[in-house]
């Protein structure tokens, strides 16, 4: 402030020639200068090697200061400038670069130079203010482009607002405040670039360039985007130009209903709520295109929610949902905390209004009756673990299910067919397997679970060939059930007859099956490869050492759900059958003995 007094002081002393007492003399009955600052506009940008222009923004509000009335109460004005760094005003000389026009200071062309702090002060001998703007001349390299075609523009862009199928002539902004600097030949050349950057030579019959402006006959959505016009005038024998651009956007037609519209609560929609709980009411509303303001909003009881005397519990936040052609859809939610019963009795209303109408709309609530989820989370989650239950106790009990289930609705097959033997137990002689046909297999199956059990060497009657024997007894067998060992079906021996014979049996449809029993694991063997090609019906079972020796063992419930349906263990109490599980120990023992001489002798 000091400063720029000082600078004006030896200003006035100058310019008049006045003694410097008498300036101090002057100096004061001067008015003091009401400074208004910088001005909030911001800075002005112009680019280096265009023509400018800076506007004492002490008129920009006429109202206040009007240049013309200010020129009739013996108003003048007057331009400093700060450049960047300096902290004096100095006084602005005018030149044919640099030279004023009423209210204006053209720069014709700027220069990098010229930025800096420009005040403008307007006084008169009884009254004085002035204020301060910022300058700033860019290079040409510093300006971001989009896209190569696009032209280094200082000034940001203005905007036009098109609607679809609707007609606009765009001027060049700031042509006209050129004009009457130009002395001649002053010419605009526009370019376009589309929304997505592309640069486009675009004059048909829609769009065309008429005089200095573009003429839009029919708006389409590919004339969106930015619009630059380049200005180029003659002023004192010197060309001057600048650009500008024009950001041009379509909007749906004008011609279509402009009145808000609530979409959602539909009519007679009833939100549910749950006291103690966060109710969240949704508004949604369509706002067609216009220029001027809309709103979307809710009340309780009549009133906004900043009128509210609750209003900690009760919030909203709006956001967009769809933006298309200007047309938009918003949305406010009402959020209530801790919902209370009162809160049921309140009018809830979410209302819209532009400046072609307004609309309200109640949103109904309805308590919700309150069968707790939480009851029924638990009836789903119990069904839940009964199932797993039910699965896993399927899994591990499957045969003793499978079992109780035969017992109960099971058919006895002896009252069906005519067969003699429950099963027919096929092994290779002299092996280990024969010690556990005869000892063990055999002796339970007979004694323990009652089953009527054929073994050639032991049923066979003298004379006859073994042949015909053999087919015979395996075809007087419901269950052909072979102890599988690696010598089990060497060629020509009696074991492999007897598979043969089983085979033979179920090609001509007679209702055998073949049960494989491994009493120790060999290695599979062709033929059981090829019974399963055959689609035989086969199943394995497995003897897993003293872990089967129990009759409750998985060996022996899987052999018995292999075997005809036998009611036995049903009928036996369980003294009864300690009994015969005695006798059977007692026979299985005796049998061990007479068994090992049979061995003997069918080996001489
Ligand atoms: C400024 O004032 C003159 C008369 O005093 C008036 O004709 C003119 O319209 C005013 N300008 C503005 C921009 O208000
Ligand atoms: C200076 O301008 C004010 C209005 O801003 C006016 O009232 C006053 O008469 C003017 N003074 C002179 C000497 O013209
Ligand atoms: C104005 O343009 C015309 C041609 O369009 C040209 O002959 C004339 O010299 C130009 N005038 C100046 C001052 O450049
Ligand atoms: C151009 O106009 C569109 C629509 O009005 C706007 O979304 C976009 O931000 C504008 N671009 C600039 C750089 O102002
Ligand atoms: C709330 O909306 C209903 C229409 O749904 C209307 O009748 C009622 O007057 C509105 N109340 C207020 C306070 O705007």
């Amino acid at each position: 402030m000091a400063t720029f007094i000082a600078t004006l002081l030896l200003l006035l002393t100058v310019a008049v020639g006045m003694t410097p007492s008498a300036s101090q003399s002057s100096l004061l009955t001067e008015p003091m200068c009401y400074d208004w600052g910088e001005s909030s506009k911001g800075a002005l940008s112009v680019l280096e090697g265009e023509a400018g222009w800076l506007s004492c923004p002490l008129f920009s509000h006429p109202s206040v200061y009007n240049y013309t009335s200010t020129q009739s109460t013996g108003h003048n004005l007057f331009w400093y400038r700060l450049p960047e760094g300096h902290d004096l005003e100095q006084p602005i000389s005018s030149s044919s670069r640099l030279s004023r026009d009423r209210e204006r200071l053209w720069l014709q062309p700027a220069t990098i130079e010229d930025s800096g702090q420009y005040i403008c002060m307007l006084r008169n001998k009884s009254s004085c203010s002035k204020i301060a703007m910022r300058l700033k001349v860019l290079r040409r390299d510093d300006v971001v482009r989009d896209t190569d075609c696009w032209p280094p523009v200082a000034a940001p862009p203005s905007q036009a607002v098109i609607p679809l199928q609707e007609g606009k002539i765009l001027e060049c902004p700031d042509l006209q405040d050129v004009t009457k600097m130009a002395d001649d030949n002053l010419t605009v050349t526009w370019y376009h670039v589309t929304a997505n950057g592309k640069c486009h030579s675009f004059w048909n019959r829609n769009r065309q360039q008429k005089g200095s402006s573009v003429h839009i006959y029919i708006m389409s959505e590919q004339f969106q985007g930015y619009y630059f016009c380049t200005v180029t005038y003659q002023r004192r024998g010197q060309e001057l130009h600048f650009t500008r651009s024009i950001n041009v956007t379509a909007v749906s037609s004008s011609s279509l209903p402009k009145l808000p519209s609530i979409l959602y609560p539909v009519r007679n929609k009833v939100f549910s709520v749950k006291q103690g709980t966060e109710v969240r009411l949704v508004c949604r509303a369509h706002f067609p295109y216009l220029e001027s303001p809309w709103d979307i909003w809710w009340t309780v009881d009549g009133k906004t929610l900043d009128k509210l005397a609750d209003q900690r519990r009760f919030s909203k936040s709006n956001r967009q949902i769809n933006y298309d052609y200007g047309d938009r859809t918003e949305e406010s939610v009402l959020v209530i905390q801790d919902f209370r019963s009162d809160d049921l009795n309140k009018e809830y209303n979410c209302s819209v209004r532009n400046e072609r109408g307004f609309d309200t709309r109640r949103a109904l609530l309805e308590e919700e009756v309150s069968v707790p989820s939480v009851e029924l989370g638990c009836g789903l989650g119990v069904t839940l673990v009964l199932m797993l239950l039910l699965f896993v106790v399927y899994h591990v009990f499957w045969l003793e299910m499978l079992l109780l289930y035969r017992s109960w609705f099971g058919t006895d097959e002896r009252l069906t067919d005519d067969k003699e033997y429950d099963v027919y137990i096929s092994y290779a002689r002299n092996s280990e397997e024969e010690q556990f046909v005869l000892t063990t297999l055999h002796t339970v199956l007979e004694n323990e679970l009652g089953y009527s059990v054929c073994i050639f060497d032991k049923d066979s009657l003298p004379g006859g060939t073994i042949t015909d024997e053999t087919l015979s007894f395996v075809a007087r067998s419901r269950r052909l059930l072979v102890v599988i060992s690696p010598g089990y079906a060497t060629q020509g021996s009696q074991a492999l007859l007897e598979l043969m014979a089983g085979i033979d049996g179920m090609a001509h449809g007679g209702h055998l099956r073949v049960i494989l029993v491994q009493y120790k694991p060999v290695r599979w063997q062709g033929w059981v490869r090829e019974l399963r090609r055959a689609r035989v019906a086969l199943a394995l079972v497995c003897w897993q050492g003293d872990k089967s020796r129990e009759l409750n063992s998985r060996f022996w419930k899987r052999l018995r759900v292999e075997l005809p349906m036998r009611r036995v263990s049903n009928s036996m109490g369980e003294e009864e059958r300690q009994n015969s599980k005695e006798v059977a120990l007692m026979r299985l023992y005796s049998q061990n003995s007479t068994n090992s001489q049979t061995g003997l002798i069918s080996n001489t």
